[in-house]
């Protein structure tokens, strides 16, 4: 691992009496993928949150590039190329697919809403365009976002984060809710994706796990307690106990 990538030092996350993170040390080299694996509850979503910048740790290190973040707010973080999804949708529903993209493409230049519209030759708008198409979007980019499938709205998603052109993107549960017949599209589309790229995802879904991790970390109760190949923490006996012996998925 290189220190080029993101880099987290003993990180803690404290909500009053709940310690969501208690000290992680984490790498992740420039163009890998990493899946994170973890019961609900293990603090997965308050690290995206650390590193995108919408919480401050209550102690710890996070460098991006070489670069500590603390005290950079969420939109300087994207200037510098971190980019997130989210759990819950983000998308506006009466706009047309096409409009969300582009206003996802504004949002990340910083609200030049002056701008407004610049539909036709941007080439973010166009990049954005292009991976909505790789999605599956490419016939309803002009319908109505809150007309798509479930797994469409988790396209589209992605593909606004894109828009963003990040170097780091945090995909939190991209498969969530979607069906079986709606995860190779994922798959692909994720696995498609250019290795200028940094990857860190939240997955649950075991098989889209290894479907796309170069390396996989598992957590529980704020803690890392595994990592490795996705052989090697299939195999772990700590991560055996936690997803046969009633952790639960979360
Ligand atoms: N904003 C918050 N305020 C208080 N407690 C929180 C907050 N966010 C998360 N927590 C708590 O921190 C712990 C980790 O939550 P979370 O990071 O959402 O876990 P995961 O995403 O792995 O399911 C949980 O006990 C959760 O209730
Ligand atoms: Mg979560």
């Amino acid at each position: 691992m290189c220190g080029q990538g993101l880099r987290l030092r003993a990180l803690a996350m404290r909500f009053g009496a709940v310690q969501a993170l208690a000290g992680i040390d984490l790498e992740v080299a420039q163009g890998e993928r990493r899946v994170l694996l973890g019961t609900n509850g293990a603090g997965k979503t308050t690290l995206f949150n650390l590193i995108a910048g919408e919480l401050q740790p209550t102690q710890g290190l996070i460098e991006w590039m070489g670069r500590p973040l603390a005290g950079l707010a969420p939109h300087q973080r994207a200037r510098l190329g971190v980019a997130r999804t989210y759990q819950s949708s983000a998308l506006l529903e009466t706009l047309s697919v096409r409009d969300n993209l582009v206003l996802a493409v504004l949002g990340a230049r910083g609200r030049q809403w002056g701008m407004w519209p610049l539909k036709g030759g941007d080439g973010a708008v166009l990049a954005a365009v292009a991976q909505a198409r790789a999605g599956g979007l490419g016939a309803l980019l002009d319908s109505s976002a809150g007309l798509l499938s479930h797994g469409q709205r988790r396209q589209l998603e992605i593909a606004m984060a894109l828009a963003q052109q990040p170097r780091l993107l945090l995909l939190d549960e991209p498969a969530a809710g979607l069906s079986p017949a709606e995860r190779p599209a994922l798959i692909a589309s994720l696995r498609a994706l250019p290795r200028s790229l940094t990857l860190l995802m939240i997955e649950h879904d075991m098989d889209v796990a290894l479907a796309l991790a170069d390396r996989v970390t598992v957590m529980r109760d704020g803690r890392i307690v595994a990592e490795g190949t996705p052989a090697q923490v299939r195999a772990d006996p700590a991560v055996q106990a936690i997803y046969l012996g009633g952790g639960g998925h979360g």
